[in-house]
């Protein structure tokens, strides 16, 4: 564990960028620090593998002060990824991955061949090993600044805004590969953003910083939007608190009503034998149990019902896996009103309305007022 003591951080001109900062970093988790502009989040993160030194407190690893160390062991057992990545432009992708393990005395065979490996584990394709940094995209450059922060195996990561430089859609990929390597690999990493989403999607625990260098709050995420500690975090989470707080409750328990599901090639009597009084719409599926669309039952009866004629069905959510925010998401989307459940492989699983997904809302935050403080691990895709 990483344990941050009551650190200050006075630069020689007298600028104050830490302020008696105290954190514990758990182990094999993410930890974010997140913040304003100039807040202390980069000095902070730099204190930690001794790129700057503390001017007041001590920062403990595993127990020990990380100042009793020799500063090669430390940053060897800590991988640093930066904003752009950082990578040599004179040096191929592979052997900038292999940077580390070479500096270690590995050999150029087997280092390239680790560095191989790690472009695999965090989705660079091997035909790029040759090439050269400007060469790829950035979201591809992120991907190797991760990979040779990873290439020594250290059991800490250290990183600074890694993907504020990518457009939205290449930062999501980006998120989501890192929590499947966290996932994989159990690092202990500590991210710097200054994206509040970003924080809540990654972070098990978000220290967030104010101006000063001051700790506001220091929680993990669905306790910061449940219970911001004052304004300044409020208003730093900015709108939407409630729904982005909804990402945090399963889907599981929503009940899903599958009597109005009928296959396009469903007969006039079959529909009829329906039960739909509480739906006031049917959902239609092709052979498979995909959905179609919305139709009103009359115009099933009546005769063919043509693909383009149906409503459209927005969004579905994945039942059980996706969270709540997205199950309203799809409720409030639809032109019915009523959201469609669809399994892993995209199959109809069922359809609930607003108004019992309302209700779950009411019933999980019920619960959540119990359970928040307890259960910081619970994940829901999100
Ligand atoms: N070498 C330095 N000398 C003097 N002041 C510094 C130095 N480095 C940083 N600062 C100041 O310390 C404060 C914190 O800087 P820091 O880089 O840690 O902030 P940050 O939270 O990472 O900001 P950003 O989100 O913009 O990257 C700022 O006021 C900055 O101007
Ligand atoms: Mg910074």
């Amino acid at each position: 564990m990483i344990r941050i003591d009551s650190v200050t951080k006075r630069y020689p001109d007298g600028t104050v960028a830490v302020d008696r900062l105290s954190l514990e970093i758990p182990d094999r988790s993410i930890t974010v620090l997140v913040g304003p502009s100039g807040c202390g989040k980069t000095t902070t993160l730099r204190m930690i593998n001794r790129m700057v030194e503390p001017s007041e407190g001590t920062i403990l690893l595993d127990g020990k002060d990380i100042l009793q160390q020799p500063v090669n062991t430390l940053r060897r057992s800590m991988g640093y990824v930066i904003q752009n990545a950082g990578l040599f432009q004179h040096r191929t992708i592979v052997d900038n991955i292999a940077t580390v393990p070479r500096m270690l005395g590995w050999g150029k065979d087997k280092a390239r061949a680790r560095a191989r490996e790690l472009m695999e584990r965090v989705g660079l394709d091997a035909a790029l090993a040759r090439r050269y940094p400007y060469q790829l995209s950035g979201g591809q450059q992120q991907r190797v600044g991760v990979a040779r922060a990873l290439a020594a195996d250290p059991p800490v990561l250290l990183m600074d805004e890694p993907f504020s430089a990518v457009d939205p859609v290449v930062r999501k990929g980006l998120q989501d590969e890192l929590l499947r390597i966290q996932e994989e690999l159990g690092k202990t990493i500590v991210f710097v953003t200054h994206d509040i989403d970003e924080a809540v999607k990654i972070g098990t625990m978000v220290a967030v910083m104010r101006t000063g260098g001051k700790l506001a709050q220091f929680a993990p995420p669905a306790e910061l939007l449940s219970d911001p500690a004052d304004a300044f975090v409020e208003d730093f989470l900015g709108a939407d608190r409630g729904i982005r707080r909804l990402s945090f409750f399963p889907s599981a328990g929503l009940d899903l009503l599958t009597t109005p599901i009928v296959a396009i090639d469903s007969t006039a009597e079959q529909i009829a034998a329906r039960d739909t009084d509480d739906v006031p719409y049917l959902l239609v599926t092709d052979l498979d149990g995909r959905p179609l669309g919305w139709c009103e039952p009359r115009d099933l009866t009546a005769g063919a019902v043509e693909a383009e004629q149906l409503l459209p069905y927005g969004r579905p959510f994945v039942a059980g896996t996706d969270s709540l925010r997205a199950a309203l998401d799809c409720a409030v989307l639809s032109p019915t009103g009523w959201a469609v459940a669809v399994d892993a492989e995209g199959r109809a699983a069922g359809v609930v309305s607003q108004q019992t997904i309302g209700e779950a809302i009411r019933g999980a935050h019920a619960e959540g007022r119990k359970t928040d403080k307890t259960d910081k691990t619970a994940r829901v895709a999100r």
